[in-house]
């Protein structure tokens, strides 16, 4: 089953239901140009047989970038970098998509508020704001059909401002961007509707979701994120793409419920592919992922150290390479200094970082 292909309903085939996940690596030049250590990292991976591989949150606008050395999609002038990047991933032989990022109040630089009157002085996003973050998103998805991505992916995930939209405890507004689920909602489908309109048939585009709560209660429901899901089909995505710490398992605060791919698959027509990701090392848990809805198991950590994880993982007694990780191995595989100090900052990812909690 995993290593059996898929294809998209824009035409796109997968040759396997084994994805590599975005991955934050700040290796590019402080403006968001390509930088030769994110083009090294990828291409490696490219070569490991991922069924689709994503680029890391690429920022759709300066005001949207979140870290220093992240990638840009922003402006012309990271065309080239892009063009470089595309070429060389289809080359090696990646199925590759860029993810489209705007951090909104995790953004660095002039972040991007719901509410003005959160007394944080910073600035809420008006209509205005919103109908030029969705330009951003459009642009940014010309580029990268233009620079020879397959695809683009809009992150609605883990925070940033698409997250800030939908989750209740996070959206404050009383316009039409707020309130009910269609309210919250509201921002993130009108960006994918655009940029579906603006690249062409066979270009791939799907959405990240963060589809329950993990730590915090922000209100995000299952129940809620199946509706979405069916939504977003509706609005052209070929895609919804789940950000889970369990890709097979259930909802982590709403007990006794079905696992989270289960309610999504059935909110979705089943042109629409459900990928799901979190806590996938090995074959066993990619099936179950399976199993449980997911059409493609997506892998993030396991990425990291175990670039042919796709191949080497049809191996029987494959051991991956897990966190914490060795530094010294890990930049065998082509991850660089600085995506090092990157993931050294949290907990339990290298050999002599700060440990894990608990
Ligand atoms: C170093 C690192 C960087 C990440 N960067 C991104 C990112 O750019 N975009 C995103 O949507 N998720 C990002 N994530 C989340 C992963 O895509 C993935 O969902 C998460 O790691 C869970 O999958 P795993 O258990 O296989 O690692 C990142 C995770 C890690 C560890």
């Amino acid at each position: 089953m995993l290593d059996t292909p898929l294809t998209l309903r824009c035409g796109l085939t997968l040759p396997n239901r084994m994805a590599m996940a975005p991955l934050t690596n700040t290796q590019s030049d402080p403006d968001g140009t390509l930088g030769d250590e994110e083009l090294r990292w990828l291409v490696r991976r490219a070569r490991g047989g991922w069924g689709l591989m994503s680029t890391c949150a690429a920022f759709v606008s300066p005001r949207g970038q979140a870290w220093v050395g992240q990638l840009g999609i922003a402006s012309d002038a990271h065309l080239p970098g892009l063009t470089r990047l595309a070429g060389a991933l289809r080359e090696a032989g990646g199925v590759p998509i860029v993810q489209l990022h705007h951090g909104g109040a995790k953004a660095d630089q002039a972040p991007i508020r719901l509410s003005a009157a959160d007394g944080s002085g910073v600035q809420g996003a008006t209509e205005d704001d919103i109908a030029a973050v969705i330009a951003d998103f459009v642009a940014a998805a010309r580029r990268a059909e233009d620079a020879g991505f397959v695809g683009v992916e809009i992150h609605g995930a883990n925070g940033y401002l698409f997250t800030q939209f939908l989750a209740p405890a996070d959206n404050p507004r009383t316009d039409q961007y707020g309130g009910d689920l269609a309210g919250r909602a509201r921002f993130l489908r009108q960006t994918l509707r655009a940029v579906r309109a603006a690249v062409q048939p066979g270009f791939a585009v799907g959405v990240r979701l963060s589809p329950v709560d993990h730590w915090a209660k922000r209100g995000i429901l299952l129940a809620d994120s199946a509706i979405l899901s069916g939504w977003l089909a509706a609005d052209g995505a070929d895609f919804v793409h789940l950000s889970l710490q369990d890709a097979g398992g259930p909802a982590p605060l709403e007990e006794g419920g079905p696992p989270v791919a289960t309610a999504i698959r059935q909110g979705t027509p089943s042109e629409v592919a459900v990928l799901a990701a979190g806590g996938i090392w090995t074959r066993v848990q990619a099936q179950r992922a399976l199993d449980a809805g997911a059409d493609v198991a997506v892998v993030g950590r396991a990425a990291i150290g175990n670039p042919d994880w796709p191949r080497d993982s049809a191996q029987p007694d494959h051991a991956p390479l897990r966190n914490p990780f060795d530094p010294e191995q890990l930049r065998s595989v082509d991850v660089g200094s600085r995506f090092l100090s990157y993931i050294g900052q949290f907990p339990g990812m290298l050999v002599g970082g700060p440990t894990a909690r608990g």
